[in-house]
């Protein structure tokens, strides 16, 4: 396979801008003392919206690199909207990737599959890459099995999108998630591997063949070469293990 490997760290609502420095900079100076190679693999960080200029500024001034991505962004470009986020912001700050679809947006913010692929329109807007996140909850894998709702789930935010569209996926299953339960590698291998069949029906093969698929769900430094070795796994979104300066750096310096 030719594609990069994507190491994803949501901080969710985390660290304010002054830690978001602190912990950066730990970041990269741990990947550096260990003689870690970029090359190798793309890392991303996901601060919350006031960290964003922060980071930005911090990335640029200090090279380091990493990737900047925002964890939501409006459905709307501009206008009179309280509280939103435009994805025209957003590219002005030089984030490159916005969570989308989220099961924390999706349970604690009802955003549905509509809101979802409106969301995913407004960040290609905007020419940043949507990480679109699927899975399905505990409920739903016991009377669907694991990878129906997910497969419905990419369809629907996949609607209407150009074949030639810079895109991410994120297997997450909502059990997974915050529980220390992680899909088993098998498991995130058949439902990544179900999603890229996705991506080549919606897209096109070329697509599919480029698309990152990630796995999210409970990734730790213990678990993430099992994920990394399967063939359709192609990174991970981490959330909890993201925060911590020691785990993230071992993750990120998976070994296949
Ligand atoms: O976006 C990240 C996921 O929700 C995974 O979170 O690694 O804390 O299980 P977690």
């Amino acid at each position: 396979t030719t594609r990069m490997p994507l190491i994803a760290g949501n901080w969710k609502m985390n660290l304010d801008h002054l830690q978001a420095v602190a912990f950066v900079q730990k970041l990269h100076w741990t990947l550096k003392d260990a003689g870690h190679d970029h090359s190798t693999v793309e890392v991303a960080v996901f601060p919350p919206f006031t960290d964003l200029r922060t980071v930005q500024t911090l990335l640029d001034a200090d090279k380091i690199p990493f990737a900047l991505g925002a964890q939501d962004l409006s459905t709307h470009d501009s206008g009179a909207y309280t509280g939103e986020i435009s994805g025209a912001f957003l590219s002005k700050l030089d984030v490159r990737y916005v969570i989308i679809g989220h099961s924390e947006r999706r349970e604690y913010h009802a955003e549905g599959d509509d809101v979802v692929a409106a969301k995913v329109q407004a960040a290609l807007r905007h020419g940043l890459v949507p990480v679109i996140c699927v899975g399905e909850t505990s409920e739903d894998l016991e009377k669907f099995g694991a990878s129906a709702v997910p497969v419905s789930q990419l369809r629907a935010a996949l609607d209407g999108v150009a074949a030639d569209a810079d895109i991410v996926v994120a297997y997450e299953p909502v059990w997974a998630i915050g529980s220390g339960q992680a899909a088993t590698p098998e498991q995130a291998q058949d439902v990544c591997a179900k999603l890229r069949d996705v991506v080549a029906e919606a897209l096109d093969a070329d697509a599919a063949a480029r698309t990152r698929v990630l796995y999210g769900g409970s990734v730790k430094a213990a678990n993430i070469a099992g994920f990394m070795r399967e063939p359709d796994v192609d990174g991970a979104l981490v959330g909890g293990a993201s925060l911590l300066v020691d785990e993230f750096s071992s993750i990120i310096r998976f070994q296949k």
